[in-house]
């Protein structure tokens, strides 16, 4: 018998190679409490959380509470069923509408996560004989919908407008071509060059699909990321996000202006054949999206929460993914693993979490420690952030 597991060996080595280093793992960490979007108890310690996705500190709005315990009471505790037959609420389409309005679109679809939206959307637009063009640095749930719809994959080298126009000029002009980007790129906080990218695609006649799941809530004047801070929201096909960031709970959606995106409901694979979300969660997101139509401020401070991180760690002599802040990601470059868990383990002795990412999910094989920052940080915790890196930094010699 060949034993299934025998692929995983060198990842079992490297991890109990890790671990033997004493440091303690850092991908199983426990929050014992949890105290507010910026603040929990890990291993007995007040901890200052960094690495939550939580932008727009939604999860403990007294609003967004509110309606998930009226909905949990006159609902119940979940749908036990797909959109398609028992699991549609009245809280879904609220939802929905919520989107529509929050994204001025035609059509929204709630899935149940935001993996799913993209594994459903992609796979099911883009079929064999199709080709989908994407950014080599895309998300695993970007990179699985294309496997699952068999279309042809087409990867360009990261934000490079170039490369995505020769793609896009080898391919056979009458195939159908979908090109699939994101807003903000969440290992490096780096954000795409949508505008030109979107020009060169629609000249190629392709569709765009862009991925707002870590600038929704942020970035726009009116949160709807990117696209509408560059000016081209109008020219994306489907925009895809996730509730499990700024709206501070979990599920996914697409929006769009296309005429018959309702039939999605239909052939969508992913939308069909899972649960629907329960009741509590659509009443939260609803509720959260609603309130972030109004969010600027908190948008003002989260930047200059980032702008803060960002200076203070580059003045400190840390390695950054980007030059300037340009997202409410900052990430830390780490020389390598062993290094990266010894100052992520120092800095959680320090009580601040981050999260540690290594490859493959990371690009280009390196160990960064991913900071996100919160609407809901004060100035005082950005400060005492710094000071937390500093002494991690120096106690484990990434800076002098
Ligand atoms: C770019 C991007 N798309 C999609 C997702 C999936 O979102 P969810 O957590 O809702 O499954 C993530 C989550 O990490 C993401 O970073």
């Amino acid at each position: 018998m060949t034993d299934l597991f025998s692929k995983f060996d060198p990842l079992i080595q490297q991890r109990e190679a890790l671990l033997a280093t004493g440091v303690t793992d850092p991908f199983s960490l426990v929050m014992e409490k949890v105290v507010s979007p910026t603040v929990a108890i890990c291993n007995g310690r007040e901890t200052i959380l960094l690495g939550t996705y939580n932008y727009m500190g939604m999860t403990f709005d007294d609003d967004v509470i509110a309606a998930g315990k009226d909905a949990l009471d006159k609902f119940g505790s979940g749908t036990t069923g797909s959109r398609v037959l028992n699991g549609t609420y009245q809280g879904h389409k609220e939802c929905e509408e919520a989107l529509k309005e929050f994204y001025a679109m035609d059509h929204a679809m709630v899935f149940s996560t935001g993996y799913q939206a993209n594994l459903g959307i992609i796979s099911t637009i883009a079929g064999k004989g199709d080709y989908v063009i994407l950014d080599i640095d895309s998300h695993a749930s970007i990179y699985d919908g294309c496997k699952m719809g068999d279309a042809e994959i087409v990867a360009f080298r990261h934000n490079d407008v170039e490369a995505l126009e020769k793609r896009l000029k080898r391919l056979p002009p009458e195939a159908g071509k979908l090109v699939v980007l994101e807003g903000v790129y969440s290992m490096l906080g780096d954000v795409a060059p949508l505008k030109e990218m979107i020009r060169v695609s629609k000249q190629a006649g392709a569709m765009v699909l862009v991925d707002e799941a870590h600038s929704m809530g942020f970035i726009g004047a009116h949160g709807r990321g990117v696209a509408e801070a560059q000016g081209v929201i109008d020219d994306v096909d489907f925009i895809i996000g996730t509730f499990s960031k700024s709206v501070g709970t979990v599920g996914g959606f697409c929006v769009s202006n296309h005429p018959k995106f309702e039939i999605m409901r239909l052939v969508c694979r992913p939308y069909v054949f899972t649960a629907s979300l329960p009741p509590s969660v659509v009443a939260t997101a609803a509720t959260s999206i609603r309130k972030l139509m109004h969010g600027s401020n908190k948008r003002a401070h989260l930047w200059e929460n980032s702008k803060t991180l960002h200076k203070g760690l580059q003045g400190l002599g840390f390695q950054l993914g980007t030059e300037e802040p340009q997202s409410a990601i900052i990430a830390v470059i780490m020389p390598d693993l062993e290094k990266g868990a010894m100052m992520w383990e120092a800095l959680l002795e320090e009580g601040l979490y981050v999260n540690l990412a290594r490859p493959p999910a990371t690009p280009a094989g390196m160990t960064l420690l991913r900071c996100s920052l919160c609407a809901e940080h004060s100035s005082e915790q950005v400060g005492e952030i710094l000071a937390r890196f500093e002494r991690a930094g120096k106690r484990v010699g990434i800076i002098d």
